[in-house]
């Protein structure tokens, strides 16, 4: 029987790669706005409705982590609010929602990776809107799965391999913050291991123990710099020209968003519940940068 998964979003970097790698036997169905605007509740019932979804993916999100301080209201709304309306909906429809989180909730004090009971404590407002939201979705239904990321990359949307690979084009050097740790991860990793959580609640779906909060991130951990040094070792082989990473640190690289200088999680609750283990992260960063540089060698053929 087809598994049928509606997700939010439909430009995201995880909606993107959900909809390439579909599985024989699952349908993804993206919900983008006007259809479903998570800024404007009425709408968000009806469209999951509408999808007729055995499990529903909140993927959409506020995430221009800068902004939010300036725009707390509107990423409250988004990612707290409306992540709480969506798993209401999704309760009354009688199918579970999985609820895409993040590292963000941690203030990242802690001196190893962070294990999904440990103390939450955002110190952005775009953390506390996503910590909201998880709170909202375990208040509307038991039957979610809160899938915490981090150092989400692909080939689609705004990120940081890509922000690395253009800044490369036009400098011999690049500051890269060198100390805030956490592990790179692939949004194509990540929708692997939705589609086998997906699959996981409902195919049991009395299970309590597939339900809860779940770290998922690459294997492995770096620095942004180390993970810039990567990104510029695979693009040289690709041809491009050697770009140096002068490492700083967070105080030379002021932000409005104050960012969590440890990002680790521990993944084996993931694995020892769901059966899913996310690959290293290097290997995954290479196939990335590897397919951009191809794709825009295409671009630029005659
Ligand atoms: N990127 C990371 O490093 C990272 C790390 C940890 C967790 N996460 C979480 O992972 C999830 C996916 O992130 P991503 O990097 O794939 O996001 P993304 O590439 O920034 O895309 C965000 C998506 O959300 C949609 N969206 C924004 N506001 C919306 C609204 N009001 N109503 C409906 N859709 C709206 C956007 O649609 P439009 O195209 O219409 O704007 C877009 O499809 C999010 O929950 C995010 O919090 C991301």
């Amino acid at each position: 029987m087809t598994l049928r998964i509606a997700v939010t979003g439909w430009t995201g970097q995880i909606v993107c790669a959900m909809l390439e790698r579909v599985p024989v036997g699952v349908e993804v169905v993206a919900i983008r706005r006007p259809e479903l605007d998570l800024a404007v509740p009425r709408t968000i019932a009806p469209a999951l409705r509408a999808a007729r979804a055995d499990v529903i993916v909140n993927a959409a999100a506020y995430t221009a982590v800068d902004q939010a301080e300036s725009e707390p209201d509107l990423a409250m709304r988004v990612n707290g609010e409306a992540a709480g309306e969506a798993a209401r909906a999704a309760a009354r429809l009688g199918v579970p929602v999985i609820q895409i989180s993040t590292d963000y909730v941690f203030d990242g004090a802690l001196d190893r990776p962070y294990r999904e009971d440990d103390a939450v404590g955002p110190v952005s407002a775009y953390g506390a809107s996503k910590l909201a939201g998880e709170r909202a979705v375990a208040a509307a239904t038991p039957d979610h799965a809160i899938l915490r990321t981090a150092w989400v990359y692909s080939p689609f949307g705004k990120n940081f391999v890509r922000t690395m690979l253009r800044l490369g084009e036009a400098r011999e050097e690049v500051g890269v913050v060198a100390d805030q740790i956490g592990c790179p991860t692939s949004a194509f990793d990540i929708a692997d291991a939705i589609f086998a959580v997906a699959r996981n609640l409902r195919q049991r779906p009395g299970d309590p123990s597939l339900r809860g909060v779940f770290h998922m991130v690459g294997r492995g951990e770096t620095s942004w710099a180390g993970f810039a040094e990567a990104i510029f070792a695979e693009a040289e082989q690709h041809g491009r020209k050697p770009v140096r990473v002068r490492r700083i640190g967070t105080a030379d690289y002021p932000t409005p968003a104050r960012r969590p200088a440890n990002s680790r999680l521990e993944c084996t609750k993931l694995a020892a519940v769901h059966g899913v283990n996310l690959p290293e992260w290097h290997e995954a960063a290479r196939s990335c940068v590897a397919r951009l540089l191809a794709e825009e060698g295409g671009r630029q053929a005659p």
